[in-house]
């Protein structure tokens, strides 16, 4: 396999179309979940700016577990409801984020992370984990982030679930 990541569109929806079409081609017919979710966090840190982590937790025997990711080494369980990412798991909804220290019961990995962004990675009605993305930068991350970013959990879960 060939890959070299182009650099993304300065439009902010533009260059979620292009992360996908990245994507998409990065994986290609490969379906083992965990190749697809390291190569998919690696994706994400290498092309996406202001981001101090991005990563995958997984949801085993009721709780998430870290998966692959880039950034800082990261705490390694997470109960549902806890925390930004147990929020997103136990509501499965995307949670924007726009101050951690804001957040109750925000669960600080990256004493750097200032904002954070989480979505579900749902299969059907089956929730495998979530894909977490955090920022040094407060207010990062928007609603045009929150989209594109469910659509490359998405991209993952289709491939590798
Ligand atoms: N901050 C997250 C924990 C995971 S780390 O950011 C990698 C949370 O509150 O769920």
């Amino acid at each position: 396999m060939s890959f070299t990541a182009q650099p993304l569109a300065a439009d902010k929806a533009e260059a979620y179309r292009d992360l996908a079409q990245q994507l998409t081609a990065l994986i290609g017919d490969e379906r083992d979940a965990i190749a697809n979710a390291a190569n998919t966090a690696a994706l994400l840190f290498d092309l996406l700016p202001d981001l101090n982590w991005a990563g995958f937790y997984f949801l085993k025997d009721g709780e998430l577990v870290l998966g692959p990711f880039q950034g800082k080494p990261a705490c390694i369980r997470i109960a549902i409801g806890k925390g930004v990412c147990g929020a997103a798991a136990a509501t499965r909804t995307s949670q924007v984020v726009a101050d951690v220290h804001a957040f109750p019961g925000h669960i600080a990995c990256d004493a750097a992370s200032a904002s954070e962004l989480v979505v579900p990675l749902l299969h059907g009605d089956t929730l495998l984990g979530v894909l977490d993305l955090d920022s040094p930068v407060a207010g990062r991350f928007d609603d045009a982030d929150r989209a594109g970013i469910e659509a490359v959990a998405a991209i993952w879960v289709k491939a590798s679930a």
